[in-house]
């Protein structure tokens, strides 16, 4: 069963890297803010020569060297230390969305790629809520039953869902402009795993 978990999210990061591979800096180190369990930044390393460092709330990590702890405000560097930053389906957990980006804003030079994802009315926000809960809470309790993880109190409560107009709002008020967005339609279900990369607007303008 480990290595049938172990699988799925080896088969997810590549899913994910297919997507976020090509908007990554051609060089220099980037940050993956909200890490989870590592496979992410892992693959990033096997397929780049990228450094990757790797944030969280929470050591979740079954991959790699894991995450720098933080308590989910201050990202304990300098400004413009990075040269990209992933924030890969983190912001419905966050207190602040705003506080995070504007957070992020600050220790990236380069692209901040966020992949989120968003709704469409009733149908979609049902199934938002059923797919947030089997990829978060039940797969943390998965993990830890198959003693993937040691036992570890849960992060992954969504606090909020947005749709795509409201992340919109979210970026412009936090000071980023959409460089480029990239949907990907779960057909039927009124969901999208919507890929973005963000420039600052200092960095633009
Ligand atoms: C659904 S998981 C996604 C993990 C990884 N980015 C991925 O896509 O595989 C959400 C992650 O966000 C982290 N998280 C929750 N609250 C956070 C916060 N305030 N700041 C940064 N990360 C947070 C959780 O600990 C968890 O690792």
């Amino acid at each position: 069963m480990k290595w049938l978990a172990d699988r799925i999210m080896v088969h997810r990061a590549i899913a994910l890297f297919d997507r976020v591979g090509r908007h990554l800096p051609g060089s220099g180190t980037i940050a993956d803010i909200g890490s989870g369990t590592g496979h992410n930044a892992e693959e990033i390393r096997r397929n780049t020569t990228l450094s990757v460092r790797e944030f969280d709330v929470a050591d979740l990590h079954w991959m790699g060297p894991g995450p720098v702890i933080f308590a989910g405000g201050r990202v304990p560097v300098d400004d413009g230390a990075f040269d990209g930053l992933l924030l890969l389906f983190v912001l419905q957990y966050v207190d602040s969305p705003h506080a995070l980006l504007s957070e992020v804003r600050r220790v990236s030079r380069g692209p901040v790629i966020v992949v989120q994802s968003i709704y469409r009315g009733w149908w979609g926000r049902t199934v938002l809520g059923l797919r947030e809960f089997v990829w978060g809470r039940l797969a943390l309790r998965v993990a830890v039953g198959l003693g993937v993880l040691p036992p570890v109190e849960c992060p992954l409560s969504p606090r909020r869902y947005f749709t795509r107009l409201e992340l919109h709002r979210l970026f412009e008020a936090a000071g980023l402009v959409i460089v480029k967005s990239e949907p990907a339609e779960w057909f039927g279900l009124c969901v999208s795993r919507d890929l973005f990369v963000l420039e600052s607007k200092a960095n633009l303008f």
